[in-house]
């Protein structure tokens, strides 16, 4: 029988708005040929998991501190086959993955980036530091970018982007918060619906 819904983990490390933004969209009925079913987290602190447990989501921790780069992939691996994964969603998940993991999970891990690909991004650009360097370079525009992740840092092909202007007297923090407002919330769900919906017809 054909399936009605992906099964999507949400990989996270901080305050996990974003997370929300995807809980509140499928709560709304903008994602729906998907279904979050797991949270995780590299940080055991981070508020994103509060807000899954708040929604009945699954959650797991899976420290690279403690386990290395290849133990906290392959505990990820894990997770994802037990619970049937098909998308992973980077949603300020701040480890970069090796080309190993992201092979196996070719068109199937999606990342939001605060800033408009190729401007400020790449190894080292997240967070604060994205906007720090836009406001430094003095740019009028930024914005937003959902892209599929391969082996280069922020370097797969761009699934749906959105721009914002910039206002005078902007802080980086101000301008975060404009930016995931007005770009990052919205076009997040979006990408996870198109990208789901694809995956369903292509019955795969
Ligand atoms: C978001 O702005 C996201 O785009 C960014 O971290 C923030 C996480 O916020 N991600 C990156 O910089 C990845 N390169 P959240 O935890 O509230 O969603």
């Amino acid at each position: 029988m054909p399936r009605n819904c992906v099964n999507v983990a949400v990989l996270v490390s901080g305050g996990g708005t974003n997370l929300q933004a995807l809980i509140d969209a499928e709560n709304s009925g903008i994602i729906k040929s998907g279904k979050i079913k797991l949270v995780i987290s590299n940080k055991a602190d981070a508020y994103a998991l509060e807000r899954a447990k708040k929604a009945s989501i699954k959650t797991a921790v899976v420290s690279k501190s403690e386990l290395g780069q290849n133990g906290m992939e392959e505990k990820i691996t894990d997770l994802l086959t037990e619970n049937k994964i098909d998308i992973i969603v980077l949603a300020g998940f701040m480890c970069i993955l090796t080309a190993d993991f992201t092979k196996k999970y070719d068109k199937r891990i999606i990342n939001v980036h605060p800033s408009l690909i190729p401007s400020f991004c790449g190894e080292g650009f997240y967070g604060l530091r994205v906007h720090e360097a836009a406001l430094k370079k003095g740019v009028k525009v930024t914005g937003a970018t959902v892209h599929f992740v391969n082996e280069i840092p922020d370097g797969g092909e761009i699934i749906l982007q959105k721009a914002v202007t910039i206002p005078e007297n902007s802080t980086p923090e101000s301008l975060q918060k404009r930016v995931m407002k007005l770009a990052e919330w919205k076009i997040l769900p979006r990408a996870l619906e198109l990208v789901s919906n694809n995956i369903l017809k292509e019955g795969k």
